[in-house]
């Protein structure tokens, strides 16, 4: 029977009627609105798109939001001083680097250079070792959106307080600090057994075949083939990769969908399954921070 196809469009347009609901009662109350800032570097076309759909989708929401556009030859002491500004402006509730930054340019430490508090991605350090001890404060946008996608699929509420992926195994591929590392700690705290899978993992499609819940994030195309997959599983398709095929582009994902569809329990597509999710938990973070830096509970005022 082929799979039930996951509405991530849906599932993030519900997500983000609901954040416009608490952005007004918050604004309301506070007398002014979430600040979100994006950071670009360089002139990426892919990360122009996302940074543009993020700001539309926040100002949909009540969200002011600003952008950062600095050019590709900017130095990293020039970035850290913008991101300095910005860590300083109290009309700024949260901030967001847009990756990939250039080569010349340390990720980690302008990651690093952004206040915790005001960390909406999830990346600084110490949100991220605060994810992997279980007491998870600002988690990365992607693996929260694909969070809310398997509870929905799985029939939990959105705080996943009946607790129905507990006991099911879930294997992720691919261990990036974006997506599958905070992937398989949000999996583990929901109680799943959880496997990290990576591209040196021995046995790959053995080790998918054992997957209740199957998240693939390694960023090539259709590599997940169908008999990867398990009967009946769930299938979470992170990967966003532009191909030409018969002289067409096109967006396909991690997994092969004509071939998977036809085993998984479930199944996202692409576009249209993870993606609108990460702009809706980045929204929701957004409100989050705000929330926090209002009731004092950062200590920043
Ligand atoms: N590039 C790809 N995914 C992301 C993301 O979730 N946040 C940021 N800031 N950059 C990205």
């Amino acid at each position: 029977m082929p799979a039930k196809i996951i509405d991530g469009k849906e599932l993030a347009r519900r997500t983000r009627e609901q954040l416009a609901v608490t952005v007004a009662e918050l604004t309301e109350t506070f007398g002014s609105a979430p600040g979100l800032a994006a950071i670009l570097v360089g002139d990426d076309a892919a990360s122009e798109t996302y940074v543009r759909t993020k700001r539309r989708q926040a100002t949909e929401c009540g969200i002011r939001s600003t952008a950062h556009r600095l050019a590709g030859d900017t130095t990293e002491a020039d970035l850290l001083e913008v991101v300095r500004g910005l860590n300083a402006d109290d009309a700024v509730d949260a901030i967001l680097v847009q990756l990939p930054l250039p080569r010349h340019i340390a990720i980690r430490r302008v990651l690093d250079s952004v206040l915790p508090y005001k960390d909406v991605d999830g990346f600084h350090s110490r949100n991220a070792g605060l994810l992997a001890v279980g007491q998870a404060e600002t988690v990365p946008c992607t693996p929260r959106g694909c969070l809310a996608l398997l509870r929905d699929t799985h029939g939990d509420d959105e705080a996943g307080r009946l607790g129905k992926l507990a006991g099911q195994h879930a294997v992720v591929v691919g261990r990036s600090s974006i997506v599958g590392r905070p992937m398989a700690a949000l999996l583990t705290a929901e109680n799943c057994t959880v496997t990290l899978a990576h591209s040196r993992t021995r046995n790959l499609p053995e080790v998918c075949q054992q997957a209740d819940v199957l998240v693939a994030a390694v960023g090539r195309p259709e590599m997940v083939r169908g008999e990867w997959v398990r009967p009946g599983a769930t299938v979470i398709d992170v990967g966003i990769n532009r191909v030409e095929r018969d002289g067409v582009s096109r967006l396909v994902g991690d997994v092969a969908f004509d071939e998977a569809s036809e085993i998984a329990g479930a199944i996202t597509p692409v576009p249209g399954g993870v993606g609108p999710m990460t702009v809706a938990y980045l929204l929701h973070n957004t409100v989050e921070l705000y929330r926090r830096r209002r009731a004092g509970e950062s200590g920043s005022g």
